[in-house]
């Protein structure tokens, strides 16, 4: 993305203009102030600079350009702030690399063409099932199911025609090219021109756009899986879309959470009992992307899984990553053997509702779980519980709420609490946390140290950390050192061994040694490296604002200058911090 366009699209952008559509901005000598929109408060502090494009909270410290403001306010991600804004300014963006020519603009062109397909064809499929003969028993299956009318043309379900020529034929009149409908994803890779979907309930999977790109298709007679969803193609890639997300993202911007289900029916039954803000994960197991997009929109969620041993492996894994992610989890209680769609049916929405509204923290949740799988009335049943619930202890960040956790699981259990604690302590490798302030003392791990270790344990991502990591930045003479060899590695990963057989006879080489081994160092690495790099920059972030607080307070008045850049300075580094801690 060509940075002169990003600028050109912040000199025709008037900020106090756009921001004062939200915001109430009066002109105080070329400067305009309000209340911050980003924290609560009564006196102005908020002010918009309408000749730098530029806004700054003194209070709360937020700021930024009208991109910033967009993805704060907005809650847009850059690329669609970037796409709304330069719609706005009325400039034409170039995609990166070739300039809008050759590749990127075919592939374009190919999307734009298989999104217009597909809108066309879930309008014929909710055609089918709604106003025609042949889709009467699908009609009349998913009715029974409890599901109404309006659910139904809110998710525009339809269905899909018995008759295996229909679909290619269909298409075939609209002028659809051969290889183009080869690639669509809605035909056979073995048979040509026969349909994936034929005689099944259609769910439309909706990109957050709003187009239909994909389908989920039910059956409903006969043999054959039970679903049919769509192949990947340039438009869907599994795992990284959520079945009803396109048609709920209103609603979980609004709320700020989501409410997770395991089944595409299950999400209709949520939707229409009131629970507007659902999604559930489209067949494969929930994965870090999907969470990553909800977490854009919102910072908690319910997880209605089922309560059976399949369900707990899957919540489980749910909380790790949103413990990982900084998403606050809570669990509704499903009655045994009944899902959400279950329960819209058989007890009605009302109660359906009262579920959710009466979820409970995650830890609880797998507690209660566990106990019920597990025989807790012997020992080994007690040791399994504990276990069982280790990963997600290991990833909660709070020491207090593990700690907390630790204690009610030892009472649940009927256990010393110490007793308890040790077992947890000895069922893995002790906690490593990230700590803030590093003490640096021989044999003992600091976070720089533990960051460098595991770029070490993990040869191929060292190219990517040097991007972001100088050895300027660390503070613990061993990590430096070892940070230093590191960064004279060419692009090819090399062996950690090699590394530390350069290292100083009296390096503690053992010690090195003993922690790449361990299993941990080669878990979660991408979310570890991102989180050590994160501490240590906002370390020496706010270490440079503080060296900053007491220069301005030695250095008098005598030197405005100096003053006005050193308080420039400040206010780029506590935006920066701002911005960081927001990651
Ligand atoms: N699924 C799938 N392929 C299958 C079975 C299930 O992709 N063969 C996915 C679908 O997205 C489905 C979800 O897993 O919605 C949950 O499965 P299940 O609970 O069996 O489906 P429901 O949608 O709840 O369907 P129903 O209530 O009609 O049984
Ligand atoms: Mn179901």
């Amino acid at each position: 993305m060509a940075n002169n366009q990003t600028e050109e699209i912040k000199e025709k952008i008037n900020l106090v203009e756009y921001i004062g559509q939200f915001v109430t901005l009066q002109n105080r000598s070329g400067r305009f102030m309000g209340c911050c929109p980003f924290h609560k408060e009564k006196t102005p502090s908020f002010s918009v600079d309408p000749d730098r494009a530029y806004y700054y909270c003194f209070g709360c410290h937020k700021g930024g350009d009208i991109f910033n403001f967009m993805m704060e306010y907005e809650k847009l991600s850059f690329p669609e702030a970037l796409e709304k804004a330069a719609a706005k300014a009325g400039v034409a963006l170039e995609k990166n690399g070739d300039g809008g020519s050759g590749r990127n603009r075919e592939l374009k062109l190919k999307k734009e063409a298989l999104i217009e397909l597909n809108n066309r064809l879930s309008h014929t499929f909710a055609y089918f099932l709604l106003e025609t003969d042949q889709g009467v028993q699908a009609l009349e299956y998913i009715l029974s199911r409890g599901i109404n009318r309006d659910t139904i043309s809110f998710f525009q379900l339809g269905y899909a025609p018995a008759d295996p020529r229909w679909l290619y034929g269909f298409l075939q009149k609209k002028n659809y090219s051969p290889p183009f409908l080869e690639e669509s994803g809605l035909f056979s890779r073995r048979r040509r021109g026969y349909p994936l979907f034929r005689d099944r309930l259609v769910f439309p999977i909706f990109s957050l756009g709003g187009d239909s790109v994909a389908y989920s298709a039910r059956l409903l007679n006969g043999e054959g899986p039970k679903y049919i969803n769509s192949p990947e193609t340039v438009l869907f890639k599994k795992g990284k879309l959520l079945f009803g997300l396109g048609k709920t993202l209103p609603h979980i911007r609004e709320e700020k959470s989501f409410v997770l289900c395991e089944g595409n029916v299950d999400v209709l039954a949520l939707y229409q009992a009131g629970c507007r803000n659902c999604v559930a994960p489209l067949g494969t197991a929930l994965t870090e992307d999907q969470l990553k997009l909800l977490k854009r929109y919102a910072d908690r969620g319910v997880i209605l899984f089922d309560g059976d041993k399949a369900g707990f492996e899957a919540t489980k894994k749910a909380a790790i990553l949103c413990e990982n992610l900084e998403i606050g989890l809570k669990a509704g209680i499903l009655p045994e053997g009944q899902d959400p769609s279950d329960i819209l049916q058989r007890e009605g929405g009302e109660y359906l509702k009262k579920i959710v509204y009466e979820s409970i923290i995650i830890f609880d949740f797998l507690l209660e779980c566990s106990i019920r799988i597990v025989d807790v009335y012997t020992p080994e049943g007690k040791s399994t519980v504990v276990k069982e619930l280790t990963p997600y202890l290991r990833a909660v960040k709070s020491e207090v709420k593990r700690q907390a956790y630790l204690e009610s699981m030892a009472d649940k259990l009927g256990l010393d609490r110490r007793i308890v604690i040790l077992e947890y302590q000895n069922g893995s490798a002790p906690a490593v946390t990230l700590r803030q302030n590093s003490q640096v003392e021989p044999e003992k791990m600091s976070d720089e140290l533990y960051l460098v270790l595991i770029a070490l344990a993990n040869p191929s991502c060292v190219s990517e950390l040097k991007k972001e990591l100088h050895s300027g930045e660390l503070r613990d003479s061993r990590a430096v050192k070892l940070w230093e060899l590191m960064e004279k590695w060419e692009d090819i990963p090399q062996e950690p061994n090699d590394i530390l057989s350069r290292l100083n006879d009296n390096e503690p080489l053992l010690f090195y040694k003993e922690w790449i081994k361990k299993d941990e160092m080669k878990l979660n690495v991408q979310f570890t490296l991102e989180r050590g790099l994160r501490v240590i920059k906002l370390r020496n972030l706010e270490r440079r604002s503080r060296e900053i607080t007491a220069l301005l307070n030695k250095s008098g008045k005598d030197d405005d200058r100096i003053e006005a850049e050193l308080l420039n300075e400040k206010m780029r580094i506590d935006r920066e911090i701002q911005r960081i801690k927001v990651l």
